[in-house]
């Protein structure tokens, strides 16, 4: 078995791990979801600016609902990163060593 999935075994076995856990899959999870509307407005964009318009909507109405999905986004992938963040500074200094 890969060696982080054997942590992620015994974390799971820890209540209070498995929690937390469960918090960090659930945003993931709703991530995911969400960047499948990333991948559709960018394709709608792609679309409207080729053909005039897409399931009724013009280029523009594609670059408004691009610009507040946007921001959402980027709130909700602040708090992944913020909830990931000793996990990265691990890898970093993996990286940097
Ligand atoms: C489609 C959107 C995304 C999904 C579904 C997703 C999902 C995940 C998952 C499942 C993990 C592992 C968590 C863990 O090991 O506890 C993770 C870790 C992480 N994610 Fe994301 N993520 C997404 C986007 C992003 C973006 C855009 C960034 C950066 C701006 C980011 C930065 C990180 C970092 C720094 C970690 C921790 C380090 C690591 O595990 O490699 N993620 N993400």
């Amino acid at each position: 078995m890969d060696p982080m999935e054997k942590i992620f075994d015994e974390m799971a076995k820890n209540p209070k791990m498995k929690k937390k856990l469960k918090i960090k899959a659930a945003f993931s999870l709703l991530l995911l979801v969400l960047f499948f509307g990333v991948i559709f407005i960018t394709v709608g964009t792609i679309l409207a600016t080729k053909n005039g318009s897409f399931l009724g909507l013009t280029k523009l109405q594609f670059m408004e609902l691009r610009s507040k999905y946007g921001i959402m986004m980027m709130v909700l992938i602040t708090i992944h990163l913020m909830m990931n963040w000793k996990i990265f500074t691990k890898e970093l200094k993996i990286l940097f060593s």
